[in-house]
């Protein structure tokens, strides 16, 4: 699997990681070790970058269970989702005790109350519980002020969603981050699901096969990981087999543009 540096942050990241919304919001025996199955395929493919939220239901708990034991061989990327500081620093409390009393990234998610959430990010930061501050958001209505967050340089990563059909963050998004050396994590690379539900006939990916894709899901995670200034894609899965065909699309080599356009074809239709 190949890595990246997340910005600066200091985080060298698995360019394939996995996302746990709706798909780890579970209970009981049964469907929770199915998925540390999950996580077993994802740690065994090299994919030791997971994102949750408190916003996530049970998945923040089910993650932090499923890692239970190899805490120290992942990178674990959280967020806070509260109306004000004293939510918000319940809710580390409580990620912080599933996760090992410390977290790779803290992002606030959605930019909710995204001032005060910073302030108690950097306060856990000094403290030594959090090594990388970021912030999140889905709407391209909100990428204005996440570009703000990102000029007054308190953060060193964004996660916006990027995929053939939501391509908003090339306009600010990503140059911004580049510029600035701000790290990249990409949500909802699949459109929540939305792009596998007419997937191009075989046939139609051949000429992707010299650059190792066989499925539709790894021409799509290709797709946004040749695009240099990303670094990180948290595909969500509650199957094992996706997650490792997931995985596998993190290694070069990469697409050009021709080759993008294709994806970005096969896409539209
Ligand atoms: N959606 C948002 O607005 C949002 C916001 C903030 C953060 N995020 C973060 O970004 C992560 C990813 O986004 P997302 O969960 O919205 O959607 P997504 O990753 O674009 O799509 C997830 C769906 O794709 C399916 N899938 C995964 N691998 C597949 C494969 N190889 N073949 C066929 N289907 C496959 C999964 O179903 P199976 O279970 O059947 O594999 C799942 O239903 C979230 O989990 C979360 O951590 C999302």
């Amino acid at each position: 699997m190949e890595e990246r540096d997340l910005g600066g942050t200091g985080l060298r990241v698995p360019v394939v990681g996995m996302g746990t919304w709706k798909t780890f919001d579970v209970r009981g025996p049964a469907e929770e070790a199915q998925r540390r199955r999950v996580v077993d395929a994802a740690l065994g493919a090299g994919a030791r970058f997971f994102d949750s939220s408190p916003m996530y239901g049970e998945a923040e708990r089910v993650l932090g269970e499923a890692l239970e034991g190899r805490r120290d061989e992942v990178m674990v990327a959280t967020k806070v989702w509260a109306p004000d500081a004293a939510e918000g620093r319940e809710q580390a409390d409580r990620a912080l005790r599933w996760f090992g009393g410390r977290i790779d990234l803290y992002q606030v998610h959605n930019l909710m109350a995204w001032r005060d959430q910073l302030a108690l990010l950097e306060e856990l930061r000094a403290e030594g519980k959090v090594a990388a501050i970021g912030a999140t958001h889905y709407s391209p209505s909100a990428f204005g002020e996440l570009a703000e967050v990102v000029r007054s340089g308190r953060i060193g990563a964004v996660q916006v969603p990027y995929n053939p059909w939501e391509r908003e963050v090339e306009r600010e998004t990503l140059p911004l981050a580049a510029d600035l050396g701000v790290g990249v994590v990409v949500m909802r690379p699949f459109a929540q699901r939305g792009l596998m539900r007419r997937p191009p006939r075989p046939g139609a990916l051949a000429p992707l096969a010299a650059f190792g894709v066989r499925t539709w899901a790894q021409a799509l995670l290709k797709w946004i990981l040749s695009e240099e200034r990303c670094h990180v894609a948290i595909p969500a899965t509650s199957s094992i087999g996706h997650m490792a065909e997931d995985a596998a699309a993190g290694e070069a080599p990469w697409l050009g543009p021709h080759e993008r356009d294709l994806v970005a074809r096969l896409a539209a239709r």
